[in-house]
């Protein structure tokens, strides 16, 4: 949000509140099954009230997106005379392009709102994927822990520096997106503007078509072991994540590629070097249950519970 909008939130209270509620919201009518989409002659109807519900999110993100862009016009007309201080977020960096890329205000809400609706989740759910291997593998854990004594040390706290430095924490991180890919399903449609043909498969024009990350990542033919945890694996071959080795893209790849995968990626990594170098995890009474559930994103279907121990 910070980075975005500049501002920090309470969640669970006022504007948090309302953002959280927002943000809910879109990921309850994406991940809900529409029947106009499949019965079009009944999709006037709106049986199930998806477009109405959809409108009024619409109202919603433009009433408090375009406030927002709407103070930051204000203030950087006052700022002129005081002392710029403030460090630019994301909607300053839309506003310096507005007259140069003829961006309207409903081009900035759509680009901004999106940031902050598919930039959440992501994050979290990859690191409760992450905390859950950590806690059901414990030598891969301090093996991790290890790594950041030796390249930090144990007088300072991990910082973004570090992070190259630590090569099996990389490892893990792409372990995980492998085996749990937060988006395992790419670009939830694609349509075939052409016949096309896809490895022996005709595909007709006008075909909606969705590229299942998930079967990749866990193909024997593509993977040795691919239900093994093993991150290992990316320290004896060093495999691109960002797009560019389709056996794993958990960004994506091509024009629609995860826009924010740097910053996620960035923020992953810092803060599970964080909560390594500080805590030893451990399983709570109740165990790990490593089953999946496919909304929006793919999330574990019991919430992890663990314990953390603060170390030495
Ligand atoms: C580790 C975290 C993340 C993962 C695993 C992830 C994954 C993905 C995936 C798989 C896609 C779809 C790509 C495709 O359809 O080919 C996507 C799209 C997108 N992501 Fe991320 N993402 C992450 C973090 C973020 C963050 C932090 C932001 C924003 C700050 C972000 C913004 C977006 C946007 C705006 C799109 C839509 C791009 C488009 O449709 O053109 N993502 N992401």
């Amino acid at each position: 949000m910070e980075s975005v909008f500049g501002k920090c939130y309470d969640f669970g209270k006022g504007e948090g509140l309302e953002l959280e509620e927002m943000v809910k919201e879109g990921y309850d009518l994406l991940g809900s099954l529409n029947w106009s989409d499949h019965l079009p002659l009944l999709g006037w109807m709106d049986l199930q009230g998806v477009r109405r519900r959809c409108r009024i999110l619409v109202q919603k993100v433009n009433l408090f997106v375009g406030g927002i862009i709407e103070e930051h016009r204000i203030r950087r007309v006052t700022e002129v005379s005081e002392t710029k201080s403030r460090v630019a977020d994301f909607v300053d960096v839309l506003l310096d392009l507005e007259k140069e890329e003829k961006l309207s205000d409903s081009d900035m809400i759509a680009v901004l709102w999106e940031m902050i609706f598919r930039g959440t989740d992501t994050v979290a759910i990859l690191l409760e994927w992450i905390m859950a291997r950590m806690v059901l593998h414990p030598e891969i854990q301090s093996k991790a822990q290890a790594e950041i004594d030796a390249v930090v040390g144990k007088s300072r706290l991990v910082s973004d520096a570090d992070i190259p430095n630590l090569r099996y924490l990389h490892a893990i991180v792409k372990e995980t997106l492998r085996m749990h890919p937060p988006g395992p399903l790419l670009s939830w449609a694609r349509l075939a503007i052409d016949d096309v043909h896809v490895g022996g498969h005709f595909v007709p024009a006008g075909t909606t078509a969705m590229v299942n990350m998930w079967a990749i990542t866990h193909d024997e033919a593509i993977w040795s072991e691919p239900n093994e945890f093993k991150p290992e694996r990316f320290v004896a071959e060093d495999v691109s994540i960002m797009g560019s080795d389709l056996r794993l893209a958990p960004f994506g790849s091509g024009r629609r590629v995860c826009p924010g995968k740097a910053l996620g990626l960035a923020t992953v990594h810092l803060w599970l070097a964080q909560l390594l170098q500080n805590y030893k995890w451990m399983p709570s009474s109740e165990g790990v249950d490593l089953s999946e559930c496919l909304k929006m994103s793919l999330e574990m279907e019991n919430p992890l519970i663990c314990f953390a121990l603060p170390r030495e």
